[in-house]
């Protein structure tokens, strides 16, 4: 099976959003662009084609999916309360890239696969014209995970993935480049205060000007032991990884971290290795090695690229990566998370 592509890069074309929307009714799935990444959309109350998303990612059950809505009502169908905290967030950040832990209403309105059978549902409403027609067009809430492999980077545009799940969808709705290149982020609000399970592009001093009380879960920066306890199950598992080995090395002085990347470049080119460095653009003429790619100048850049550059280093014959870091504060608290995954933990603060 080949999925039907639909082009909405320059202008949403409505019909052919209400086809992709009837494939959703149908209990198929559907490749389309939110603001953060691309989504393999189902829908959420049809366990059955939630279901195929997983098979479709290899993805394990025990991680649940984010449930999509474009209204209030829809969220108030699917959750059990929505405190005042959680209402000020949603007036401030929705539509936009932030999902919310709930409590979930009842195992019969969203099923237990969704869920991965916790009492819990996380539900955003995406800032992204097409994922929202596509929403009311199908007139249900829809289950997406990100669009890749498990494992792999996340889709930022459909070139990268289409090889990947064009025989996996049965609707792709193409709408180029997505704006903000990472996910959104996952917090949990309890009480007066939340907690973040999963940085993006809603930071953390944002989220402070919301609650005082905003703590960052320690399994985002921290590395997941096999036995810990996790309050978020995609913490859990090998993320945004190529295949090529890669390090992350980061200083807060600009030239020690450059020469220490120099070094590391010097030492793997003795071993005969073929070296690329992923940096700022200000940064690239400073470092010895043939190969260098940049990365953005700032953190908004960094985190568009850094998905399509990760993929992009697969396709070459690098022997190894190393891949500039970032002040992990605001943005980049999102761009280190992933880094850092992307690099199974190698990586070296200097
Ligand atoms: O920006 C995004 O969030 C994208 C677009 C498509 O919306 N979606 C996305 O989904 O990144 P996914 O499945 O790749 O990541 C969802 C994350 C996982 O780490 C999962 O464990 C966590 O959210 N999550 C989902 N429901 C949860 C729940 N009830 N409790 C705790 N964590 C949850
Ligand atoms: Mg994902």
């Amino acid at each position: 099976m080949k999925a039907k592509y639909s082009n909405q890069k320059e202008k949403l074309n409505i019909k052919e959003i209400e086809e992709a929307a009837e494939e959703i009714k149908k209990g198929n799935l559907v490749l389309f662009p939110t603001e953060t990444v691309y989504g393999i959309g189902a829908n959420a109350l049809d366990e059955k084609a939630v279901k195929r998303i997983f098979e479709a990612k290899g993805r394990a059950g025990d991680n649940p999916l984010i449930v999509h809505v474009s209204n209030i009502k829809m969220v108030e169908e699917i959750v059990k309360d929505i405190s005042d905290v959680e209402r000020k967030l949603i007036n401030k950040f929705w539509p936009g890239p932030l999902t919310i832990i709930f409590n979930r209403k009842s195992k019969e309105v969203i099923p237990n696969v969704v869920t991965a059978n916790l009492d819990t549902v996380g539900v955003r409403m995406p800032n992204n014209e097409i994922a929202i027609e596509l929403i009311e067009k199908a007139k249900v809430p829809i289950a997406a995970p990100s669009a890749n492999i498990s494992g792999k980077p996340s889709g930022t545009n459909i070139e990268d993935i289409i090889e990947e799940l064009q025989d996996k969808v049965d609707y792709i709705l193409d709408g180029g480049f997505t704006d903000i290149g990472l996910e959104s982020t996952v917090i949990r609000v309890i009480g007066d205060e939340i907690n973040i399970l999963r940085p993006g592009k809603i930071t953390k001093e944002e989220l402070e000007e919301v609650v005082n009380d905003v703590k960052v879960d320690s399994h985002v920066l921290g590395k997941v032991g096999k036995d810990d306890v996790v309050a978020s199950p995609g913490m859990k598992y090998r993320h945004y990884a190529p295949t090529t080995s890669c390090m992350m090395i980061y200083s807060n002085d600009e030239n020690k971290m450059i020469s220490r990347i120099n070094e590391e470049i010097k030492e793997l080119e003795q071993q005969g290795k073929k070296v690329l460095v992923l940096g700022k653009k200000e940064h690239l003429d400073k470092y010895i090695v043939d190969n260098k790619w940049n990365m953005g100048s700032d953190l908004n850049e960094i985190a568009k690229n850094i998905f399509m550059l990760l993929r992009k280093v697969d396709k070459e014959d690098f022997d190894f990566v190393i891949i500039e870091g970032v002040e992990s504060k605001g943005l980049g608290l999102a761009i280190t998370n992933r880094l850092i995954r992307a690099c199974a933990y190698n990586y070296i603060i200097v």
